[in-house]
């Protein structure tokens, strides 16, 4: 049985959002709010955490440590709830272009207190890792590695809850058509887990994966086999006599643009949608090109007789007043750039 430490605030609401479904044609518009997935720091992250944290625990380490770009919502959001858990978090980041929320991110790490170095690329970041592993204080064993956003099939456990929440609320709704789920997809464990969460709970589903990143390992084979490696650690499915349908991927490439973290005019205009016509916000490297992807499908009517469901992956709580008297020098001389 997997180790699960309780840091989300679930289930998050399944909610209408009239106004921006009227607008973009997709009557019946649901939004799951994963922005709201903890008190202290929404977005998808929170659910992988759960399992993640909760195996560092279990193994008794004292400490982890995990990679993400400079403005990586995972790093930041493991280094939140590390620090909840009684964990110290290391944190190897690399470069990205800038975006409005990279230097706040960076802030937050500081007042966390959060161990942070630089990496130049993946090989680099495992370096980095290994040198920490092998100086760390209480031995190699007690350092945690949590993998690139929180991918693995241990995290993806967290997002085979998700399928599981929605399943029930759809349910509790009466909703009985087939459900497209759009979310962004990174490095992939939320899509696979919520690939296999559906699936299990039997509702005719096709998970909308919306690439964001560039890198040719992330493809629809990749999720498919962590979708399989995640069901491996779950107890088999309980036979029912009910008719049981089969959740399916779709993965759509086509939204990314130039590169992970630059905004497209799709992803601008959805941002702007969003804001005007169901007050949320979201960003523009992850869950921007996720709504793009469902507003196109919508205006080429591929969303009829379906019920569309935008997944929030992009938190919403607030970033705390204190991160204005951050003292950014302290932090390594590879980010100053972003505070230029
Ligand atoms: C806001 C946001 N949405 C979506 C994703 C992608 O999720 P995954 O890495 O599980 O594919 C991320 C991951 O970094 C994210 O920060």
């Amino acid at each position: 049985m997997a180790s699960r430490v309780r840091l989300a605030t679930l289930p998050t609401a399944l909610e209408a959002c009239p106004g921006l479904g009227a607008a973009i044609g997709a009557p019946g518009l649901l939004t799951k709010r994963d922005d709201l997935a903890g008190a202290e720091y929404g977005g998808n992250k929170v659910r992988k955490l759960e399992y993640l944290l909760g195996d560092a625990l279990d193994r008794g380490c004292d400490a982890v440590v995990t990679f993400g770009a400079a403005g990586s919502n995972h790093a930041l959001a493991t280094a939140i709830y590390a620090r909840q858990v009684g964990l110290t978090c290391w944190a190897v980041l690399t470069d990205q272009v800038e975006t409005p929320w990279v230097a706040n991110t960076l802030r937050w790490h500081g007042l966390l207190g959060t161990r942070l170095l630089h990496g130049t690329g993946f090989a680099a970041t495992g370096l980095a890792a290994e040198r920490l592993r092998a100086s760390h204080p209480a031995g190699p064993q007690a350092l945690y590695e949590v993998p690139w956003g929180g991918s693995s099939p241990q995290g993806s456990l967290g997002f085979v809850d998700a399928g599981t929440e929605l399943a029930t609320q759809l349910a509790a709704a009466g909703l009985t058509a087939p459900v497209r789920v759009y979310l962004p997809c990174g490095t992939m464990g939320s899509v696979a887990g919520l690939l296999a969460g559906l699936g299990r709970a039997g509702v005719a589903a096709t998970v909308v994966s919306v690439k964001v990143v560039p890198q040719n390992v992330v493809d629809a084979a990749a999720v498919l086999q962590l979708t399989r490696e995640t069901e491996r650690l779950l107890p088999p499915p309980a036979l029912t006599s009910g008719k049981r349908h089969r959740a399916s991927l779709e993965f759509r490439p086509e939204f990314a643009g130039e590169g992970y973290a630059l905004p497209t005019p799709e992803a601008r205009e959805a941002l702007a949608l969003a804001r005007d016509l169901a007050g949320f916000s979201l960003d523009t490297t992850y869950s921007g090109k996720a709504l793009a992807c469902l507003i196109s499908d919508a205006r080429t009517g591929r969303l009829e007789g379906h019920i569309p469901v935008f997944w929030q992956t992009w938190n919403s709580r607030p970033y705390p007043a204190e991160l204005a008297a951050v003292d950014t020098t302290r932090l390594p001389a590879e980010f100053q750039k972003f505070f230029a």
